[in-house]
């Protein structure tokens, strides 16, 4: 298990590539993104919003602060970032539930789907080689769940707005991709609200699903997610992709070896799968084509959020969205904000909550949104309840 336990430090515009050795037992996850500083937004989107620079760790703003019962979250310690390792845990107690230090998990987080269904998932996206991953899904018809970085959404709004009408669920991995037990609880609101809200600007809705990078969460990050209405996503399989880009010893078929031998396990399995990919580097992309057909030969493929039972991906539960609104059209900033009218709303800042092996859902949100913007042009998200 050579590469259990290293994590690569990925801040590729500061200091190059650098890697560094952790005590963490837990799999290791993407590295940060590529950077985004330099990039032009596609497309004629423009946010009406003035965001902190990607690749930042944003400053959030006062009034979301302000959402956040303190009291309320646990008193778990910010950890140093150990060089940009991410945290350095230490001794055996983990009375916080830290998932990269134990693989500890609350019943709130999202880690698997229900036996014989698999949550298919991407992150760091999108990028230059999401178009790619994205033609595919369409071709196949196949609806994922997109976890995508702040910085990236407001370089690449188009493929955001794409990827949300193809019906994928768009879902957050924080605004700079830092390790969130590192980060002061302020900058932890910072990393998910800036994310939501560059994703609500482009696709006029607020998502529930965060998945935080390298699945660094523990009970603080968990509560102040909680306060402001997100349900974490882990995950039970990695593919571990992300060294494609990183470590040239790394052989691509092992990821398809390791996708077989998980189709192999599907029927004595007693849970179902929720995998870590990534559309950050033409590689992954490639090898996400390559698997999909190997798993969708054992499980039920779909978006995590319909896995898990979630009548919705997006707080807005129940919402009409008119694709055919000036919202959609580029170009047009004023109207650039998709309208959602929110037809039974649960609550766009209160906490949402979860079930990582409830009952499936008997419709799918994404596959609406498909639907009805082929057909008529309107999207309907499913269902309000949670349930
Ligand atoms: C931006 O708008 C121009 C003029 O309407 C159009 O020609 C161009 O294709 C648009 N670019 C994108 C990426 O949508
Ligand atoms: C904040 O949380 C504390 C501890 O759980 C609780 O006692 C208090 O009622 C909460 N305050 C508000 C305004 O919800
Ligand atoms: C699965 O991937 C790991 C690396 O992530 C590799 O070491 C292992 O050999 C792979 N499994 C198979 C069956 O190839
Ligand atoms: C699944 O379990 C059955 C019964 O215990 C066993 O015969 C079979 O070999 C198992 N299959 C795999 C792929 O492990
Ligand atoms: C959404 O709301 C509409 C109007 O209230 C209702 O007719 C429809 O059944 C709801 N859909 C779901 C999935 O709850
Ligand atoms: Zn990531």
């Amino acid at each position: 298990m050579l590469f259990k336990g290293l994590y690569f430090l990925a801040a590729l515009t500061l200091s190059g590539t650098a890697l560094a050795a952790t005590t963490a037992s837990a799999t290791t996850s993407a590295p940060a993104a590529i950077d985004t500083s330099t990039g032009s937004a596609t497309g004629n989107f423009t946010f009406k919003d003035k965001y902190p620079a990607a690749n930042s760790v944003p400053v959030p703003k006062p009034e979301w602060v302000t959402l956040l019962n303190t009291s309320a979250i646990a008193k778990a310690p910010v950890y140093s970032n150990n060089g940009g390792a991410g945290p350095k845990q230490s001794g055996s107690a983990d009375p916080y539930c830290d998932w990269t230090f134990t693989l500890c998990t609350r019943p709130d987080d999202i880690v698997e789907c229900p036996k014989g269904q698999w949550g298919i998932t991407y992150d760091d996206g999108p990028t230059q080689f999401s178009p790619k991953l994205y033609d595919y899904l369409d071709s196949v018809g196949q609806k994922a769940t997109l976890f995508m970085i702040g910085g990236q959404v407001l370089q690449y709004p188009d493929m955001v707005l794409r990827a949300f009408k193809a019906g994928h669920e768009i879902a957050i991995h924080t605004f700079s991709h830092s390790y969130l037990t590192t980060q002061s609880t302020e900058s932890i609101v910072g990393e998910l609200k800036w994310t939501e809200q560059a994703i609500f600007e482009v696709t006029g809705v607020h998502p529930k699903l965060f998945r935080p990078p390298y699945g660094d969460i523990d009970d603080r990050v968990r509560d102040i997610a909680k306060q402001l209405g997100f349900i974490p996503v882990i995950w039970n399989h990695d593919t571990d992709d992300w060294m494609l880009g990183e470590d040239t010893s790394f052989q691509a078929d092992w990821i398809d070896a390791n996708a077989t031998a998980w189709g192999n396990e599907a029927a004595n399995a007693t849970v179902g799968g929720v995998s870590l990919e990534h559309d950050l580097y033409a590689g992954t992309v490639d090898a996400a084509i390559r698997i999909l057909p190997i798993l969708k030969k054992s499980y039920d493929v779909k978006p995590v959020g319909v896995c898990a039972g979630l009548a919705s991906a997006y707080k807005e539960g129940n919402v009409t969205v008119s694709a055919s609104a000036s919202s959609l059209a580029p170009s047009t900033p004023a109207g650039s904000t998709a309208s959602a009218s929110v037809v039974s709303n649960a609550g766009v800042n209160g906490a949402g909550s979860s079930s990582s092996s409830g009952p499936v859902a008997t419709t799918s949100g994404a596959n609406k949104q498909t639907v009805g913007l082929a057909l008529t042009g309107l999207v309907a998200v499913a269902a309000a309840a949670l349930f």
